[in-house]
């Protein structure tokens, strides 16, 4: 359901839209499909989705703020099917990016499927950690610390904490059945990140670009599967509205 909703909310991301149209876009496609947003009335939170652009890394409040010719943009979306929460975002662009936008969300996507790769009973959390790392560190970008993947089901945010940094071999060890997400936040320059006074939005503390891919999984008797693929193939290479 979200992997659907994202592929319809790529014909709205261009310049001169603004987030809060996106977000009012989101709440048309939940009620044609007769579902309910897991982040309204979440801890407070107003909208129906987060939509962070450029130096935001994640939490990004939908507003009056108007895209330009390209801005880099995340949009995560969690919905509640059945009682069953499905969580996932992606990269947009609004018109062509900069070859240095291109080169993060190229290296923050190939950071997430690196780390699904690792994904088997029997594997470590801190296998996952450790592939986003090194794959970010190979290509000098840094992986934001202060916020992770989750447990994911019933409930939006459960046990464990996906860290997107680790040791190989280190952390509890992963095992059939188990459903959380992946959402590594790649940063262009330094890791470091603060909250604005909405006590929502985060963003660089060197105002540096910053990308997210997140994807809902489980783990099966030998690997992982998405549950949050794109039906329309447009979860990468990011989709360009011009
Ligand atoms: N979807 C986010 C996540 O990946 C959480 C957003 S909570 C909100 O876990 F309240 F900010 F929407
Ligand atoms: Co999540
Ligand atoms: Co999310």
């Amino acid at each position: 359901m979200v992997a659907t909703i994202l592929d319809e909310l790529a014909d709205t991301v261009a310049p001169g839209v603004t987030t809060a149209d996106i977000d009012a876009h989101n709440m048309e496609l939940l009620k044609k499909y007769g579902v309910r947003s897991a982040t309204i009335g979440y801890r407070g939170y107003k909208h129906s989705s987060c939509i962070s652009v450029n130096h935001v890394v994640c939490h990004g409040i939908p507003g009056r703020k108007r895209l330009q010719k390209g801005d880099i943009v995340n949009i995560d979306v969690t919905v509640i099917v059945d009682g069953w929460f499905g969580d996932s975002s992606r990269m947009f662009v609004a018109g062509q990016p900069s070859r240095r936008a291109e080169r993060l969300i190229q290296v923050t996507h190939d950071c997430l499927m690196l780390a699904i790769d690792e994904v088997r009973p029997g594997a470590t959390f801190g296998d996952i950690g450790a592939a986003i790392q090194k794959h970010a560190a190979l290509h000098r970008m840094s992986v934001v610390r202060e916020f992770c993947g989750h447990g994911i089901g019933r409930e939006f945010h459960l046990p464990p904490n996906v860290v997107h940094v680790g040791q190989r071999g280190q952390g509890a060890v992963i095992q059939e059945g188990m459903i959380f997400t992946i959402e590594p936040m790649i940063n262009l320059g330094a890791a470091e990140t603060k909250i604005l006074a909405d006590s929502w939005t985060a963003v660089t503390r060197d105002k540096s670009l910053s990308a997210q891919f997140e994807h809902s999984i489980g783990v099966t008797k030998d690997g992982a599967e998405i549950f949050t693929l794109s039906p329309k193939g447009r979860f990468f290479p990011t989709y360009v509205s011009l």
